[in-house]
């Protein structure tokens, strides 16, 4: 097998001797260094295998722009955060910061997600618009789509698609968490989507499945899993990928394609590619940010400027590749959806409570008002679709929008992604925990007593956001002083 020939001897490394040194069994394999050397020369090669082997893997993480700042984020979370320059949201944690940043209540309440530096680089390049259509073909588990949501500030549509359940799944919950409000979430081949929905969207991302060269870093997977074939075979499948990317671009639409591997086949060579292939695609020059460097394996000058590359040795995690184009024509602004006749609203509500009576007991009328038009029930839930005139018939779709409330034993209550969706202005009563302990006991389902939090007088009966340092947590059921705690058995956490 190409995969065995390729490697070199396998070094134990466990219990690395240097704090920075890597504990990773596999050793990179020779081809790829061989063929670093010859695209970068031996120096830089040299460098960049020094910071694959050796270097930390610093962590980082992005902040939710409408939860957390900055300052809170250092506060709350104990460290000082470092800007990274790939992208005005993220930031590098100390390398001796303590492991438990992802277990924060700030982050079970969406204040941040935890992405590779390089990573963050890739959002800022799609930026979509509030309106437009965008659509993120192979999203999970989020990182990228998360931003894109957040930039779109819950206007126009976002349809976030992977192609594995499992990974579809865990999309599915970083959106929710993060408080995407305007997502549609599928599971479907990129082809098929190319199929129903081609030439509608403004922006399209393909964050492709690639060899994963710049995650020999800190994965013993990439290192065993690479080979020379397995190059030719992932070049091969972001050919029909980009295919289906670009058939989705409305005229005047932009594509940004990336990958997190180093190799020319599977970056500016697959733009190289497409470009024959699709006379109507053009480049666009990307204006890189300080330590993203040109498309230097590219052939074409216009395909080197209209790339970037994040190389390990100047991200101290992983490398990337970015690159944009743009399908030629009328200007995206120009783009039509097709309106079709769609059912009207809570048509199906016979035999049922009306959701209303729910919503208006939980969110502020204004807010009632403007997500009334497109409210739909779909199974045993009341969604606020972004795109109702968007055909989903027949497609795997986890989430058609923005999930809003379930009917459980003949009720209506508050979904778990209202909660998490919803602004502080936007919601009747709520209840902020300030103590980090309660936070915890609320995250893991525990009942609590007003006491706990603040805002919190006795009532009757009510429904209640509760929040901590500003970030959503989910719904009680509010009975004198009790909280009875609504958060998902599914995300409580022991
Ligand atoms: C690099 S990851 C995407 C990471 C994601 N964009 C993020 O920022 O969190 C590539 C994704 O492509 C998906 N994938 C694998 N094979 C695919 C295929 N043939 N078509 C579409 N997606 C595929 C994988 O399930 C994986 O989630």
């Amino acid at each position: 097998m190409a995969a065995r020939r390729n490697r070199t001897k396998t070094r134990k490394r466990r219990g690395a001797s240097h704090p920075n040194e890597r504990d990773v069994a596999t050793s990179i394999p020779t081809a790829f260094l061989e063929r670093l050397a010859a695209d970068v020369g031996p120096d830089r090669a040299k460098a960049m295998q020094q910071a694959i082997e050796v270097r930390a893997n610093r962590r980082a993480l992005r902040l939710n722009p409408s939860r957390l700042d900055r300052s809170a984020a250092e506060t709350h979370l104990g460290v000082p955060l470092t800007p990274v320059p790939f992208n005005p949201l993220a930031y590098w944690l100390p390398e001796d910061a303590p492991p438990g940043v992802g277990r924060s209540p700030l982050h079970a309440g969406g204040g941040f997600y935890m992405q590779d530096a390089a990573a963050t680089a890739v959002a800022p390049f799609v930026d979509p618009q509030p309106g437009e259509w965008v659509i993120d073909l192979a999203a999970a588990p989020g990182g990228k789509a998360s931003e894109l949501a957040a930039r779109m500030d819950g206007r126009g549509v976002l349809v976030a698609n992977d192609v594995s359940a499992q990974r579809a799944q865990a999309l599915h919950e970083n959106l929710e968490r993060l408080g995407a409000r305007n997502a549609v979430i599928t599971q479907a081949a990129p082809a098929e989507l190319a199929r129903r929905w081609g030439g509608r969207f403004h922006a399209v991302l393909l964050d492709a499945p690639c060899s994963g060269e710049g995650m020999f870093g800190k994965s013993d997977i990439a290192r065993q899993e690479w080979s020379e074939d397995a190059v030719a075979t992932c070049a091969v499948r972001q050919d029909d990928l980009l295919d289906a990317a670009f058939a989705l671009l409305a005229p005047g639409g932009r594509l940004i394609y990336a990958t997190c591997t180093l190799n020319r086949d599977e970056n500016e060579g697959a733009i190289e590619r497409l470009l024959k292939r699709q006379p109507d695609a053009t480049p666009v020059n990307l204006e890189r940010t300080s330590g993203m460097e040109p498309g230097v394996l590219a052939s074409r000058q216009d395909v080197r400027n209209a790339s970037g590359r994040i190389w390990p040795d100047a991200s101290f995690g992983e490398g990337h590749f970015v690159a944009c184009l743009k399908r030629t024509g009328a200007q995206a602004g120009a783009f039509t959806a097709d309106r079709r006749e769609t059912p009207p609203m809570l048509a199906s509500t016979e035999g049922m409570p009306s959701p209303l009576t729910l919503l208006s007991e939980v969110l502020e009328p204004h807010v009632v008002d403007a997500l009334t038009p497109n409210l739909r029930i779909q199974g045993r839930s009341v969604w606020a679709l972004p795109a109702p005139e968007l055909p989903l018939d027949g497609l795997h779709v986890l989430a058609p929008g923005w999930r809003l409330a379930d009917l459980t034993h003949g009720r209506w209550s508050p979904a778990h992604a209202l909660a998490m969706g919803v602004m502080v202005h936007e919601v009747r009563v709520s209840v902020a925990i300030t103590d980090a302990t309660a936070a915890a006991r609320f995250l893991r389902g525990e009942e609590l007593d007003v006491g706990d939090a603040e805002g919190a007088e006795p009532r009757d009966s009510a429904w209640v956001w509760v929040t901590y340092q500003d970030v959503p947590l989910g719904w009680a059921r509010q009975r004198g002083h009790r909280l009875r705690n609504l958060r998902p058995k599914r995300l409580r956490v022991s």
